[in-house]
């Protein structure tokens, strides 16, 4: 067996032996990672981290200065890419950048309202001509409040269906020629509001049923550049602005806990991990997908979302 090993006619050593068997395994990164960490668990046959690397990549996250998209924005810092995040706060997109350079990434903070096409435009170049093309696009501004239909004016809807549908429209219509292709991951940052009706939220609800449907025709116009087009559509989120909005108070935070499968608030990391899974090498045969990181609170649909986290009198 040693001297079939060597593939020589040599007969090798019991340690020799060792390493040419543990290199002929099944390596379950398809990138080679060269650290030192990376190394040492390849040395021991040990199965390498479950963070894919974007060492180098250029990530681009509209909206992310703040909560879950931040999340997202210093998770893909952390794997070694390079990130630009862009809202309309300028000490917002500062602050945030700071925060991604300090976790090691190259990192740029634009200021930009997606509902202004040509701002949203120049943050995308100023980007492009610091980072080059986009591999990952994260298209996650969002603006909500609890509101009865019947007390909503005109512009509140418009509002929100300016910020959440039409800002994601200008964002990815804006990035096209900018992206990497082949190869470029686009994620739209929905909600399961965008399929289970949920009551007060008329606006949002409406804005994200539209990013769905966005997601879908995209992954098909921009399939055949090989360019893939998803969505992630997470459940209560802990300790976002989202969250503060929607269930404001201890009764209308447990109720919103309650209604989850898995009874608990989910994570920005939760969040972030889909992300960096669907932005990878391991999900690219997966494009058109609106998936939900939910805690399974999507499965309740429609009925058991009638009831908002919050009562009437408080909306
Ligand atoms: C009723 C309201 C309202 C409220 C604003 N409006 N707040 N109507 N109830 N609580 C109305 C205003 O009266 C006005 O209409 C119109 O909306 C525009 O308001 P402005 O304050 O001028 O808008 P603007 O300054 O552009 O701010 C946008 C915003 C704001 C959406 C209103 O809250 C914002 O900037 N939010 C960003 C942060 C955020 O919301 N994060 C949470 C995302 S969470 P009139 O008629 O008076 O002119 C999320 C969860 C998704 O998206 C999960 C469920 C789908
Ligand atoms: P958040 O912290 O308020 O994030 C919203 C981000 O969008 C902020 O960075 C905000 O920054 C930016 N933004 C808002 N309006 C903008 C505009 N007109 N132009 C450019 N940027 C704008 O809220 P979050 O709760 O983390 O929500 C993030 C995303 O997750 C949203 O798409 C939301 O719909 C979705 N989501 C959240 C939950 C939840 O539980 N929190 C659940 C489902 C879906 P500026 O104020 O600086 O512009």
């Amino acid at each position: 067996v040693l001297t079939r090993l060597s593939g020589t006619g040599k007969k090798l050593s019991a340690s020799e032996a060792l390493v040419t068997f543990i290199k002929a395994l099944p390596h379950p990164q398809p990138e080679k990672c060269r650290g030192a960490r990376c190394k040492r668990r390849r040395r021991k046959n040990l199965p390498m981290s479950e963070t894919p690397s974007f060492a180098g990549r250029h990530v681009f996250v509209a909206g992310g200065s703040s909560g879950i998209n931040l999340g997202i924005a210093q998770a893909f810092a952390r794997a070694g890419a390079h990130v630009t995040v862009m809202s309309r706060s300028p000490d917002k997109v500062q602050q945030a950048a700071e925060g991604l350079r300090a976790l090691g990434a190259q990192a740029l903070g634009i200021s930009a309202d997606v509902r202004d096409p040509a701002a949203v435009d120049a943050a995308l170049r100023q980007a492009h001509a610091q980072f080059g093309e986009i591999d990952v696009l994260i298209s996650g501004a969002a603006g909500n409040f609890i509101a009865p239909a019947a007390d909503l004016s005109p512009n509140g809807f418009k509002t929100v269906i300016d910020i959440d549908l039409n800002g994601s429209f200008h964002v990815l219509r804006l990035a096209y020629p900018l992206l990497k292709k082949p190869g470029a991951s686009v994620i739209n940052i929905s909600a399961p509001q965008g399929v289970n009706p949920t009551m007060y939220q008329v606006h949002a609800c409406a804005a994200k049923a539209g990013i769905d449907m966005m997601t879908r025709v995209l992954a098909m116009e921009w399939g055949e550049v090989g360019v893939r087009v998803n969505a992630i559509a997470p459940g209560p989120i802990g300790d976002t602005e989202g969250m503060r909005r929607l269930a404001p108070t201890p009764e209308a935070l447990a109720n919103a806990v309650a209604s989850v499968p898995l009874q608990r608030m989910g994570t920005l990391e939760d969040i972030a991990h889909m992300a960096l899974f669907l932005s990878s090498p391991q999900a690219g045969y997966v494009t058109g997908a609106v998936i939900p990181v939910d805690g399974g609170s999507s499965l309740r649909g429609g009925r058991d979302m009638r009831a908002s986290y919050v009562p009437r009198e408080a909306a």
